[in-house]
């Protein structure tokens, strides 16, 4: 099992890397203190980068766990949609609440230096399990909605250029700042 929790590179794979293409594996066992560890290292990973999300693939690791947290900053005026500390996420199921899309701008770790708009659902539930082994259900709206959808994503190989419905929106992050947009960065 060892190997299955080993890291390849001290560092964020790009899009290209093999990780970044499968579907991950469930995590068969959330309370192991390998799980533990790695999602440690995501997290240290994630606020090194000045990420608000990441996913296990994203170290090259073929698991089925993220992390994200919600800055205050980041949070809209809908329901369900609040700051949120550290959360990690073992064997992560989303579903959508209902058909409602809404559209934001996103960039991504493994994509270094681009944005894009993205449709995504507004309200999702989602549930999962926490490292103690206790069950996450939660619905959920607007950016902690987003940064849940877009690190699921990358546990099915799914990079958020192939949601984007619009690729003239992609963009690089100095000129999108230049015009102070928002972005959203896992
Ligand atoms: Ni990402």
């Amino acid at each position: 099992m060892a190997d299955v929790f080993s890291i390849d590179s001290d560092r964020i794979v790009r899009a290209g890397h093999a990780a970044l293409a499968r579907i991950a594996d469930p995590i068969a066992d959330p309370v192991a203190p390998a799980v533990r560890h790695l999602a440690a290292q995501m997290a240290d990973h994630m606020e090194r980068a000045g990420g608000v999300g990441l996913a296990a693939p994203q170290l090259g690791v073929s698991l089925r766990m993220v992390v994200f947290f919600v800055p205050a900053s980041r949070v809209t005026s809908l329901p369900g949609d609040s700051a949120e500390p550290l959360t990690v996420l073992i064997n992560p199921v989303v579903e959508a609440v209902d058909r409602e899309i809404e559209l934001g701008l996103e960039g991504c770790l493994s994509l270094p230096g681009l944005r894009g708009v993205v449709p995504r659902f507004k309200s999702i539930r989602y549930r999962g399990f926490t490292l103690d082994g206790n069950e996450i259900d939660r619905t959920v709206s607007g950016f902690h909605a987003r940064v849940v959808q877009h690190e699921v994503d990358h546990l099915d190989g799914i990079l958020y250029p192939a949601r984007m419905t619009d690729l003239t929106s992609l963009v690089y992050v100095d000129e999108v700042n230049a015009r102070g947009g928002e972005t959203a960065n896992g």
